[in-house]
C-alpha cells in the first residue's frame, strides 16, 4: 500500500465532528508527514519553537549520528494541528492559526524551517517562509477522501522544490507615493546584504528604466510578453554602478568585489521598452497570451536564479499593476503620511484589488505586508503624522469584509509604540539621484542605512 493509500483510509477512520486534536494528530497528521516523505525517526511531537510547542515538526535526517528524533534541532516543515470541530476553514480560529504557524516559523529555534502546515483533517493550508515573510503556498484547501491523494502531490512537489527567491509587488493604487524609488533603493540595499536580486520594470512609463540609464537589448520585454518561445534570459540586464558616481567607498559594502573591478554590477533588471506603452488594457487582452497571467509565467524560470525578484507597476488598476501583483508572493504598500489619500488608497489595495487576485489565483493568493511611511520631512512632521494616524484610526474603525489592524497597526503590543509604522524619511538626494542614473543608496551613506533597515523590517533575518 502507498503512503498515500495509507493516510486516505486514516483519513477515514476519524470521525467527522473528532473533538481530540490528538486523534487528528496521530491518525491524520503523523501519516500525511509520511506520505510528504519524512519517516517515523524525522518526526517529532511537541517540538518547542521558542515560541510555543508546535504539534509536529520533521526534517531529513543527516548522517546517522543526526537524528531528528533524537536530537530535534533544525527542523525543516512544522505542523499545527487542530481538532475536526475547530473550523479552519474561515474566520477567527482560521485566522489563529495562521498567526500561531507564522510565529512558530519565525521563533528562534526554527530558523532552518521553511514550511508550515495547519490543518484539521478538513483543511489543509501550506505556508512557506522566506527570510521574514511567511505567505501561503496554497490555498486552504477543503479535505477529502477523493482529493487527499492529489493534494500529498501537490504539498510534496512545492516542499521538494523550494524556490529560492521571493517575488515582491511593490504597489499602492496611488501616484508620486514612491514605489519605483522603493524598488530600485531595496534592491540596492538588498543587494549590499549578499543578495541577488532580480527588478522588473513593469510600467510603461519606464520611470525605473530611465532613471537607472539602462536601455533594453534587441530582445525586449514586450516582445517576450508576446511570444513565450522566447527564452527570458534574452531581456535580462545587469545594473552596474560606476565606481566615481558615488560619494563614499562602495569597497567597504561590497567586499567581496573588493579590488576586481571599476564597475560593479549590483542587480539584474528586465527594463521596460517603449512599445510597452502600446499595450493598453484592451491590447494586452489581444495581443498578450494568458493576459495578466503572463507575468508570473514570464519570471517563473528565473525564480531558483535571484534571492528576491521585485516588480515596479504604474498607479491604476489596470492590466500591469494587475500582472504584477498576479505574479508576486507579497505585496508590500508605500504611502506617505502627508497624503491621506495614499492610506485610503492602500486600504482599498488590501480589501479590493489583493482578494480580487487571490480569488483568481486560488493558490492562496499573495500577502500583504504592513504599509510603511515614505517621505517622512526631518522637522515638522509631528502634526502629519498625527493627521495619517487619526486617518488610520478611521479607516481600521470602518466595517469592512476584513480587519485591517494587521496592515496598518502591525505591532499592536509594543508597550507604546503602538502606532508604529516603518519609516522611510525624506532625502533631497532621493529626488536628484533618479536624474543621475544611481540608487540613492550609493549616494549617502544615510540613505543606504535606511533601505537596509527597511530590508530587514521586511524582508531578511539577520
Ligand atoms: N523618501 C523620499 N525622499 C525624497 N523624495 C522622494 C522619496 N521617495 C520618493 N521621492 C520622490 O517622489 C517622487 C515620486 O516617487 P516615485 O518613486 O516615482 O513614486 P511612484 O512610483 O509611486 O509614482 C519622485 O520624484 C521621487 O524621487
Ligand atoms: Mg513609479
Amino acid at each position: 500500500m502507498t503512503e498515500a493509500s495509507y493516510l486516505r483510509e486514516k483519513l477515514e477512520s476519524i470521525s467527522p465532528t473528532e473533538r481530540v486534536e490528538r486523534i487528528v494528530v496521530q491518525r491524520f497528521a503523523v501519516p500525511l508527514l509520511q506520505a510528504l516523505g519524512f519517516d517515523e525517526l524525522e518526526i517529532r511531537e511537541e517540538f518547542e519553537t521558542g515560541c510555543g510547542q508546535v504539534d509536529l515538526a520533521a526534517r531529513k535526517n543527516g548522517d546517522p549520528e543526526d537524528i531528528f528524533l533524537r536530537s530535534p534541532k533544525n527542523p525543516y516543515l512544522l505542523l499545527e494541528a487542530k481538532s475536526r470541530a475547530v473550523n479552519l476553514r474561515e474566520g477567527s480560529y482560521y485566522r489563529d492559526a495562521v498567526y500561531q504557524i507564522e510565529s512558530y516559523l519565525l521563533a528562534k529555534n526554527c530558523k532552518s524551517a521553511k514550511w508550515g502546515i495547519i490543518t484539521n483533517a478538513n483543511n489543509i493550508q501550506l505556508w512557506r517562509k522566506h527570510g521574514k515573510v511567511v505567505h501561503p503556498a496554497t490555498a486552504n484547501l477543503d479535505i477529502s477522501s477523493d482529493n487527499i491523494e492529489s493534494i500529498v502531490r501537490n504539498l510534496r512537489d512545492k516542499i521538494e522544490n523550494y524556490e529560492r527567491a521571493l517575488t515582491v509587488c511593490v504597489y499602492n493604487n496611488k501616484g508620486g507615493v514612491g514605489k519605483t524609488t522603493t524598488v530600485i533603493n531595496l534592491a540596492a540595499a538588498l543587494a549590499t546584504k549578499g543578495k541577488k536580486v532580480l527588478v522588473v520594470d513593469f510600467d510603461s512609463q519606464g520611470d525605473l528604466t530611465g532613471s537607472l540609464g539602462v536601455t533594453p537589448g534587441k530582445i525586449t520585454l514586450t516582445q517576450c510578453l508576446k511570444d513565450p518561445k522566447i527564452d527570458v534570459h534574452a531581456i535580462v540586464q545587469t545594473y552596474r554602478l560606476e565606481g566615481k558616481r558615488i560619494i563614499f567607498s562602495i569597497f567597504e559594502i561590497f567586499d567581496r568585489l573588493k579590488g576586481k573591478q571599476s564597475t560593479l554590477p549590483i542587480f539584474d533588471i528586465i527594463p521596460r521598452d517603449p512599445e510597452l506603452e502600446t499595450l493598453t488594457d484592451s491590447r494586452a487582452v489581444a495581443y498578450i497570451p494568458k493576459g495578466t497571467r503572463r507575468l508570473r509565467d514570464l519570471i517563473a524560470p528565473l525564480r531558483n536564479e535571484y534571492d528576491y525578484i521585485l516588480i515596479d507597476c504604474p498607479t491604476q488598476w489596470l492590466y500591469f499593476s494587475q500582472s504584477g501583483v498576479f505574479a508576486a508572493d507579497v505585496i508590500l504598500i508605500p504611502t506617505r503620511p502627508d497624503d491621506l489619500s495614499s492610506l485610503n488608497n492602500a486600504a482599498r489595495v488590501i480589501t479590493q484589488f489583493i482578494p480580487e487576485t487571490a480569488r483568481s489565483r486560488q493558490d492562496g493568493g499573495p500577502r500583504t505586508l504592513p504599509i510603511f511611511f515614505n517621505g517622512v520631512p526631518s522637522s515638522g512632521s509631528e502634526n502629519t503624522i498625527k493627521r495619517a494616524h487619526d486617518e488610520i484610526d478611521e479607516i481600521v474603525s470602518q466595517e469592512r469584509s476584513m480587519n485591517l489592524l494587521p496592515y496598518f497597526r502591525p505591532k499592536p503590543k509594543k508597550g507604546n509604540e503602538d502606532k508604529y509604522i516603518f519609516r522611510i524619511p525624506e532625502y533631497a538626494v532621493i529626488k536628484t539621484a533618479a536624474f543621475e542614473g544611481v540608487p540613492a543608496v550609493f549616494k549617502r551613506r544615510r540613505v543606504l542605512e535606511c533601505y537596509q533597515s527597511l530590508a530587514r523590517e521586511y524582508f531578511i533575518d539577520e
